[in-house]
């Protein structure tokens, strides 16, 4: 297989939908070897069959990353069959929006386990096996609500900024121990997905009216497409990016450039 990522074997969460699918079928068009590791049994064994159908190659594994032990398996299950892991993408993330004299501490700690100790565990287990594949990248996905707030989800802005500088400290942690490990974050603007179409029925009443009012708060004039992640995430994931650890890039249309 040729491609930007040839020969390497990635581990994508949340990759049953959405950025995380995006990611998953661009990875394994490059020459990727992909595990689809999502809750969503149903739709992860969709994007591995779309994945097979253009040739190329993957495996489902069921995985909640606020489950430890399951992380030390999937981990495990790449190793045994892929060979190694040379790629991790924490991109599974959820978003629960409430005034924050009405979050209940149950979804506080819902939204920050997902997405805070999700990361942490995925990176504590890829860190090994990627020590004995010589090297590796993992790209964390944060959001660019993880560089600016908003009103009604200080939850997931905190989770989403505390992912930016976990990341920047496992960089440092890894560039001084001669591991050949990169760490980098990367933090999209609004993106159409099922996340954003929530997001419009819930604040706006509609689609369209959200997705015309989102648009706005971009200055290149719209919200983006997974396929816009999914090329960012590919760079810092292949040998490209070499140079480039604990950086935080933002692929957001211009919304955090003001
Ligand atoms: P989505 O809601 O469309 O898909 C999320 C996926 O994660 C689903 O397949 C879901 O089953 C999976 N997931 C949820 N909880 C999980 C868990 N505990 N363990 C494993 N998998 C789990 O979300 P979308 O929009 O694709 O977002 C992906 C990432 O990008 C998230 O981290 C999100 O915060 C981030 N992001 C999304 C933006 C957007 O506008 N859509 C903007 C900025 C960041």
């Amino acid at each position: 297989m040729t491609g930007r990522v040839a020969g390497k074997a990635a581990l994508i969460s949340g990759a049953a939908t959405g950025i995380g699918q995006s990611i998953a079928v661009r990875l394994a068009a490059e020459g990727a070897r992909v595990a689809v590791a999502d809750i969503d049994a149903e739709g992860g064994s969709d994007v591995v069959a779309e994945i097979e159908q253009v040739g190329g190659e993957a495996m489902f594994i069921a995985l909640d990353v606020t489950d430890e032990d399951a992380w030390r398996d999937a981990v495990a299950a790449v190793e045994s069959t892929f060979g190694k892991l040379d790629i991790l993408v924490n991109n599974a993330g959820i978003a629960i929006v409430e005034s924050v004299d009405k979050m209940a501490l149950k979804d506080w700690r819902a939204v920050m386990a997902v997405n805070i100790d999700g990361v942490f565990l995925g990176t504590k287990y890829a860190v090994p096996a990627m020590r004995r594949a010589g090297g590796g990248s993992i790209v964390n996905v944060s959001s660019i609500l993880g560089l600016v707030g908003e009103a009604k989800v200080s939850a997931y802005c905190a989770s989403k900024g505390a992912v930016r500088l976990f990341t920047k400290a496992v960089a440092l942690e890894c560039g001084r121990d001669g591991s050949g490990i990169r760490v980098n974050s990367v933090h999209p603007g609004y993106i159409h997905t099922a996340m954003v179409e929530e997001t419009c029925r819930r604040d706006f009443g509609d689609i369209p009216t959200g997705m015309a009012e989102l648009s706005k708060a971009h200055p290149i004039g719209r919200i983006g497409q997974p396929a816009e992640i999914a090329a960012g995430v590919l760079y810092l994931a292949s040998d490209e990016s070499k140079f480039v650890t604990g950086s935080e890039l933002a692929i957001d249309g211009g919304y955090t450039a003001a």
